[in-house]
């Protein structure tokens, strides 16, 4: 189902383009078809913006070459996965931490598409899935005891293979937090931002473009209607 999807996101890469490079085992598959393409040379001259040290190496031995915002600040597309979306395509993201810079390539990207199995699919954003906030060390104790003011279940993200907490690509710490229903994501992200430490969080509102949605009976194109990016 993912691959599925990610096929069907893979055919709005054109030659020449500049796009971002998604996060997460959905978003590597997309990267590994892009670089097939390169390879049976239906596709020339792409270049790709990693959103994550992951994404980074699954382009470079995808053959596909990076490039930075710095030298491309509006990319032509990003392909990316996601955690849960719903049907206004709001989602969340950041299963993977990669959350602030999947944002700032969302925000710097002409077309957005995330690819994802019908299991992100749902009806009630948030209900079994906590929203990632990236949080800078410094005030992670802080934020944390807003969060609890705020009613939110927070949890810090610990990881595997490694003691302690989860350390994002920027060096910050990510904060999972729990709500018993996002009932207005657009209010909730301010609220989130509004707190000194929080650099981001995982909630994607009017970002999202298109969605491709693997399912069992074949992939499901949901199209969005707001655009909020940096581009317009
Ligand atoms: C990483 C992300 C990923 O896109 C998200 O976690 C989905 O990953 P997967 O495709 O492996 O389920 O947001 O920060």
């Amino acid at each position: 189902m993912k691959r599925q999807a990610s096929e069907r996101a893979v055919e709005h890469v054109e030659s020449g383009f500049v796009i971002g490079l998604g996060s997460g085992t959905t978003a590597a598959l997309a990267i590994r078809l892009i670089g097939a393409r390169l390879k049976a040379g239906e596709l020339r001259d792409v270049l790709g913006v990693p959103t994550s040290l992951q994404a980074a190496q699954e382009a470079i031995s995808s053959g596909i070459p990076l490039t930075t915002l710095d030298e491309h600040p509006e990319l032509d597309l990003l392909i990316d996965g996601a955690d849960q979306i719903d049907h206004e395509l709001r989602a969340i993201k950041g299963g993977g931490g990669a959350l602030l810079r999947e944002k700032v390539v969302a925000s710097s990207s002409r077309l957005v598409i995330v690819v994802a199995d019908e299991t992100k699919l749902t009806e009630r954003l948030g209900v079994d899935c906590p929203v990632p906030v990236e949080v800078h060390p410094f005030a992670v104790r802080p934020v944390y005891m807003r969060l609890l003011k705020m009613g939110a279940k927070p949890r810090i993200r610990t990881g595997t293979g490694k003691l302690g907490p989860v350390v994002t690509d920027n060096g910050n710490l990510i904060i999972d937090v729990s709500f018993d229903e996002v009932s207005d994501p657009r209010r909730l992200e301010w609220s989130l931002k509004a707190i000194p430490g929080v650099l981001e969080t995982g909630l994607f509102i009017d970002l999202i473009d298109l969605a491709y949605i693997g399912t069992q009976e074949g992939v499901r194109r949901l199209e969005g209607s707001v655009k909020g990016n940096l581009l317009g």
